[in-house]
């Protein structure tokens, strides 16, 4: 086997992961060939035994102060691949916030004691200010935004980026290509944060398909103008989907409604993805959904070669592996050496 030469690596280190705008195409080519690399060493007991090898004197907070299953378990995943240890947790209530504590000290005392804090939390920009916060400090820790309210989810929107490369791999890759989202784009920060990291592609098409009441938000349309990116935002569903090279399919985001029965008040059955509606789509769509989801995606699409969320979900683990090893400057230790 040859040895595999990673692509150059970006002359900015990874200082934080806050949000999606942070990369550009360089680095996300690179990142999704280390992660290639990384999942090579998945396949013996010798591979796994030098990833974990690799960070095994580090330690980090999962804070999650917002419902996770996948975000949570593949972050968790991840830092036990490359020997991390993690400590969590999972409800501001059974920490200090509970005394009245300012969320603010809370992470600052997490960074006392580890390096790294992976946080989500409802609060859009608290990631921000918490990793300013820690910077301005003797201890400064990166932070990892892992989904802030209905703003960003940067690592999603990586692994959507591997997905979508790796299942348009044999089609020129991502570029030149049109990719359809559906369903609260208002509200859905994995839209927000995936649709700022295709405007690094060349000749992308962006069709936004929603209610009315969920469009795309006021400073995703400006930025995606500004970009150049060629985008059409229609409260269609059939006709958006149909000839998309991929569909990216969401739920309702209701967790953000003010009163508690407004889900009853938009009609969102009509961005439902049945099978019914798979003869309409083209013969190699890539359909993917950041999950978990609801009715708006038909279980039994699951059977069709289409069908890639749940390769997206564990690719999800592999990338934030290969983020954590670019947080701590050691994916250039992610060579397979010459067999
Ligand atoms: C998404 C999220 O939390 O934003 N889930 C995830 O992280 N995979 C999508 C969602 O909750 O709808």
């Amino acid at each position: 086997m040859d040895a595999i030469s990673l692509k150059q690596k970006p002359s900015t280190p990874l200082r934080h992961v806050l949000s999606s705008s942070q990369f550009d195409r360089p680095s996300l080519e690179y990142l999704c060939q280390l992660t290639n690399t990384i999942r090579r060493f998945d396949k013996s007991r010798e591979g796994l035994a030098y990833l974990a090898s690799l960070l095994s004197h580090k330690r980090a907070m999962l804070y999650f102060t917002q419902p996770s299953t996948r975000t949570f378990l593949s972050f968790h995943s991840a830092c036990q691949i490359v020997g991390i240890t993690a400590s969590e947790i999972r409800d501001a209530a059974t920490s200090s916030e509970r005394k009245g504590e300012s969320v603010e000290d809370s992470l600052r005392t997490f960074s006392s004691y580890v390096d790294l804090i992976i946080m989500r939390s409802p609060i859009a920009g608290l990631c921000d200010r918490i990793a300013a916060l820690l910077d301005a400090t003797p201890r400064p820790v990166p932070i990892i935004n892992a989904g802030s309210g209905p703003d960003e989810h940067p690592t999603q929107a990586l692994l959507d980026i591997y997905t979508l490369t790796r299942s348009l791999r044999t089609r020129g890759g991502i570029d030149g290509k049109t990719i359809c989202m559906v369903g609260d784009l208002k509200r859905g920060r994995t839209v927000r944060s995936l649709s700022r990291l295709l405007a690094n592609y060349q000749g992308v098409t962006l069709r936004f398909s929603s209610p009315p009441a969920f469009r795309i938000a006021d400073d995703l349309r400006r930025d995606l103008a500004a970009a150049g990116v060629a985008f059409v935002e229609t409260d269609e569903f059939l006709s958006a989907v149909a000839g998309a090279d991929a569909v990216y399919m969401t739920r309702i985001q209701d967790e953000y409604d003010l009163e508690a029965d407004a889900r009853g008040t938009v009609d969102y059955r009509r961005y439902h993805l049945r099978a019914e509606h798979l003869p309409a789509l083209r013969e190699d769509c890539v359909i993917m959904h950041p999950l978990p989801r609801r009715d708006e995606l038909d279980p039994e699409i699951d059977r069709d070669p289409r069908a890639k969320y749940w390769r997206q979900e564990r690719n999800g683990m592999w990338v934030r592996v290969a983020v954590l090893t670019m947080l701590f400057g050691v994916d250039n230790r992610v060579e397979l050496p010459e067999l």
